[in-house]
């Protein structure tokens, strides 16, 4: 089967708004020097930044679910509004949108309040945690069981920490007048958290690209799914030859007027090359059905109770179970 073109260019900007708000929430809260004053001014930086993309993800959401009804019923978007309630209530991922459209309602009104700045946060922070766990529920790691989707949502988290933390540095240090010395330090904080998140974002993608493809080199070069995850792979790679440059060769020269200079281009260079490049990738691989190697175990793997017990007409329940709804449509081929 085809990836999902529409369905990706939809969900791109919807991944790009939940992960970075995780990123950056998370960035304020723990990777910036701890002075009240300090944490206070990255908070006011990055809040435009927040609303911006709250408001991104309470819109763009609706349009998602309906554009998943359309595709379950074969229908047009039109035709697909009267199945909505239907979906909601009667598929696994119907009651996962149920919850993940309140939420981006909930994320962007607390943009708003009138709190705290790091209390802004916190609740930025818990409501995106959640919209990732909402993700993870509707992913094809569903198809494998919990062990699948736990790994799936700490690859997201790790992802939403490592572009954060980039993209933070970035902006504060280029719009929230910071200053020379909480560049320096917050430099190397986030140098090291990048190194820890590269590695569980390879490890947790490796074991998830390997639940959905197998061992056989054939399903990766011969199949969409897997032709995408290799461009995803290469970008990846990109982004980490200019990390590694980063941290190795600027991060420890960072006292140098012109070495800051080149250390924070490259951070915004990195930062556009993972809102850009590897998550346009993530929402296309994320929309294009897996080859999954069918082994007989698929049903006792999944998780029954977030599945609607329709099989595909191999005998696989896979995604076909998470989606089809009453049109006998299966989306697995
Ligand atoms: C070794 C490198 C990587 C590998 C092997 C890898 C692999 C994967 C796989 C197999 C999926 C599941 C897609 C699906 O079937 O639903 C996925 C999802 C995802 N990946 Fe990666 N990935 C890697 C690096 C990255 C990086 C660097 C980022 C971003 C910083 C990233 C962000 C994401 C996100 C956000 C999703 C979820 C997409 C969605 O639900 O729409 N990945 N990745």
């Amino acid at each position: 089967m085809q990836p999902l073109y529409g369905r990706a260019v939809l969900e791109w900007p919807l991944v790009v708004a939940v992960i970075t708000v995780f990123g950056t929430g998370a960035f304020a809260l723990f990777c910036t020097p701890s002075s009240e004053a300090q944490s206070e001014a990255v908070v006011s930086a990055l809040s435009p930044l927040w609303r911006g993309l709250a408001a991104v993800a309470v819109l763009i959401s609706p349009f998602v679910l309906l554009d998943l009804t359309a595709e379950m019923a074969a229908v047009s978007w039109w035709a697909a509004i009267p199945l909505l309630p239907k979906v909601m209530t009667d598929t696994h991922v119907g009651r996962v949108w149920t919850g993940f459209m309140p939420a981006t309602v909930l994320l962007l009104a607390s943009t708003f309040l009138p709190q705290r700045h790091s209390c802004r946060a916190i609740v930025l922070l818990t409501l995106t945690t959640l919209l990732l766990l909402f993700d993870a529920l509707s992913s094809h790691a569903t198809d494998k069981g919990w062990t699948t989707v736990a790994v799936y949502f700490v690859h997201e988290i790790a992802a939403g920490l490592w572009l954060g933390a980039l993209l933070g540095l970035w902006i504060v240090a280029r719009h929230g007048q910071a200053s020379i010395r909480w560049v320096e330090d917050t430099a190397s904080r986030v140098s090291q958290l990048a190194a820890w998140c590269v590695l569980v974002v390879a490890l947790t993608g490796g074991y998830v690209a390997y639940e959905a493809l197998g061992l056989p080199i054939d399903r990766l070069l011969l199949s969409d799914y897997g032709r995408i995850l290799i461009a995803k792979v290469i970008v990846f790679g990109i982004v980490l030859a200019l990390g590694a440059y980063n941290r190795y060769w600027l991060v420890p020269q960072v006292r140098s007027a012109l070495t800051r200079e080149a250390l924070l281009r490259n951070v915004g260079v990195e930062s556009l090359i993972l809102l850009a490049g590897v998550l346009a990738l993530a929402s296309l691989l994320a929309n294009t059905p897996p080859v999954h190697h069918h082994t007989g175990q698929e049903l006792s793997d999944s998780i029954p109770n977030l599945l609607d017990t329709r099989r595909c007409e191999d005998n696989t329940i896979a995604r076909c179970s998470t989606l089809s709804i009453g049109s006998g449509f299966c989306s697995e081929s």
